[in-house]
């Protein structure tokens, strides 16, 4: 990220915090998402979704389910894949035996670094805090620090600078920076840090281990031996059941298994709306394949989950795909892809993961076999104890696979696909939130506020409207009501004026209209509206189911 900004990039950074702004007071005031336990003063990192949050991530669920499992052609090779495969899924328990999670690596591993200040007992994630170095005149170089995530404006490093220093913004210019933004993991001296909320300095301590998964206990063991997690990922459920998969159903390598549900992590600093929650749900594919084949396959997920988002409506430069560097990769992984999303809430230029698309190789088949794994050189091998033994000790069953084509046995390598709903969630609705001119009912040009989202996503289809409430025009328009709520989910609205009416459905995402007038009556025609083009048609009454089915499919 670039610490210089043009006064351009400064009013764009405003304009941009102000519509987050908006768009999460539009979330509330409508019933997309809700502080958790609210009326109790909420709970930090929990969120519940309202009556049309809920439509709307349950699409984003099913939209994902449909395309990636149910509606997955096992016949035919899908564009960019290597060969035909076969797609299944499951549905594990969110808490299970802790020694999964020993043998994964979760136990050992699965946490951040994390720093407490003294002054203000806030707690911030290590890797999250950056800053400037700066001196005045005579006085000794001290470290601005700034919470990344926390929205950070180009001009608060030096407003608390000046603070910090009693200056007036007219001193700026005394001040000599002596380095870009640069995260406070390169520094040494914390007596030297002003932390991103204190006053004084070195009030910041040194980084401690903190481990993300949530414990619990199970039965009425209350001591260690009772101790087990809630799942910090969804992906080891799927694992553990490899082997009951291929015993019980046709399956052969290559296919897939997905999942989707909670996962839990208790993360040091939840923010950004949902972003980082400290439950959220997870999307996961875990793809079975021989290892001669595994780049081939983890080149198609990388481009096939890309095009999902794509295909969804997140096209644009707000969108891409980043191939991780070889210092970034998880202890397991050959080869990772990360879809990213400029979120408004990031400052410029950076850009917040949706979906990792890892290549595990047979890490996690193996660990589940032999015990926790660990590289040696570039090997993978069972990590021991003081004792001699395995330091966390696999199921010792064999999840090895046989061909009974090639008469080949081998472990399967792994990739993996992992979405996080919660994030592709609110991806879709920043990028559908759009404000633009036209006209109210009296012809004069207004400003609408409307959600631009895909017709697959959006909570309600379509509306149906009477135009005035007499003349057999509510009754007219129930019945069209009626018959689409079969089909799709409808709304019925006869409250107010009809512009009025249209509006609250742009806000919402609602993307048709269907409007009963004095004509309907006469010749069984309605008006259909289109929210993004604001072009209105009419149709026979009894068209108006399979229409707007083939609009939402895209036809
Ligand atoms: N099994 C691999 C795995 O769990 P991950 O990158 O840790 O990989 C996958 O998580 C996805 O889950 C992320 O890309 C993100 O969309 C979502 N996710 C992870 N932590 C999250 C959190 N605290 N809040 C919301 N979503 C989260």
């Amino acid at each position: 990220m670039s610490a210089e900004f043009s006064p351009f990039q400064d009013r764009l950074q405003d304009l941009i915090a102000m519509e987050m702004e908006k768009l999460v007071s539009l979330c509330k005031r409508r019933g997309f998402l809700f502080q958790s336990s609210e009326i109790y003063g909420g709970f930090g990192g929990f969120w519940d979704y309202g009556p049309l949050g809920v439509e709307l991530k349950r699409n984003v669920k099913e939209c994902w389910w449909r395309d990636m499992v149910t509606g997955h052609d096992d016949l035919g090779v899908p564009a960019g894949a290597p060969t035909t495969y076969e797609m299944t899924g499951l549905d594990s328990t969110i808490i299970m035996n802790p020694q999964i999670w020993k043998v994964s690596g979760h136990y050992d591993l699965f946490h951040d670094f994390m720093v407490d200040c003294r002054e203000t007992k806030k707690r911030y994630r290590h890797d999250q805090v950056k800053g400037r170095w700066v001196s005045y005149q005579d006085k000794p170089q001290f470290f601005v620090a700034t919470a990344v995530e926390e929205n950070c404006q180009p001009g608060d490093v030096e407003h608390r600078a000046l603070k910090f220093l009693n200056l007036r913004a007219k001193n700026a210019a005394d001040l000599k920076w002596e380095t870009e933004l640069v995260s406070l993991v390169t520094v040494k001296e914390f007596s030297q840090v002003l932390g991103p909320d204190a006053k004084t300095l070195g009030t910041l301590t040194e980084p401690r281990e903190f481990n993300l998964m949530f414990k619990t206990y199970v039965g009425a063991l209350s001591g260690e031996e009772g101790a087990a997690f809630l799942r910090p990922e969804t992906a080891q459920g799927i694992f553990v059941n490899f082997k009951n998969v291929v015993d019980s159903s046709r399956v052969r390598v290559p296919f897939g298994i997905a999942q989707v549900g909670k996962s839990f992590r208790n993360e040091i600093t939840p923010r950004n709306f949902t972003f980082r929650s400290r439950e959220f749900e997870q999307m996961e594919i875990e793809f079975f394949c021989h290892p001669n084949t595994s780049r081939e396959w983890y080149q198609y997920w990388r481009d096939r989950r890309y095009k999902w988002y794509t295909d969804l409506g997140l096209a644009g430069e707000r969108l891409r795909l980043r191939d991780h560097h070889q210092d970034e990769l998880s202890h397991y992984s050959c080869g990772t892809a990360d879809i990213e999303y400029a979120f408004p809430f990031l400052a410029p230029g950076e850009f917040g993961e949706l979906e990792g698309i890892a290549h595990r190789g047979d890490f996690d088949l193996r660990s589940h076999m032999e015990g926790k794994l660990m590289r040696q050189g570039d090997q993978l091998v069972v990590e021991m104890g003081p004792d001699g033994k395995p330091r966390h000790r696999g199921s010792g069953k064999d999840l090895s696979y046989y061909d009974d084509l090639t008469k080949e046995r081998f472990t399967p390598h792994v990739i993996e696909p992992s979405a996080g709903a919660d994030r592709g969630t609110l991806a879709f609705l920043c990028e559908a939130y759009k404000v633009d001119t036209a006209p109210d009912e009296d012809g004069k040009p207004t400003e609408r506020v409307f959600l631009k989202l895909h017709p697959r996503l959006a909570p309600i289809k379509a509306a149906v409207f009477p135009l005035v409430k007499k003349d057999g025009m509510p009754e007219v328009a129930q019945r069209i009501y009626r018959e689409l709520k079969s089909h799709f989910n409808v709304f019925y609205d006869e409250k107010g004026a009809v512009g009025r009416r249209y509006r609250r459905q742009d806000e919402i995402g609602t993307p048709y209209c269907i409007t009963v007038d004095s004509q309907s009556l006469t010749d069984g025609t309605v008006t259909i509206r289109d929210r993004d083009t604001l072009e209105q048609w009419r149709i026979k009454a009894d068209d108006v189911a399979s229409e707007v089915t083939k609009k939402i499919r895209g036809g």
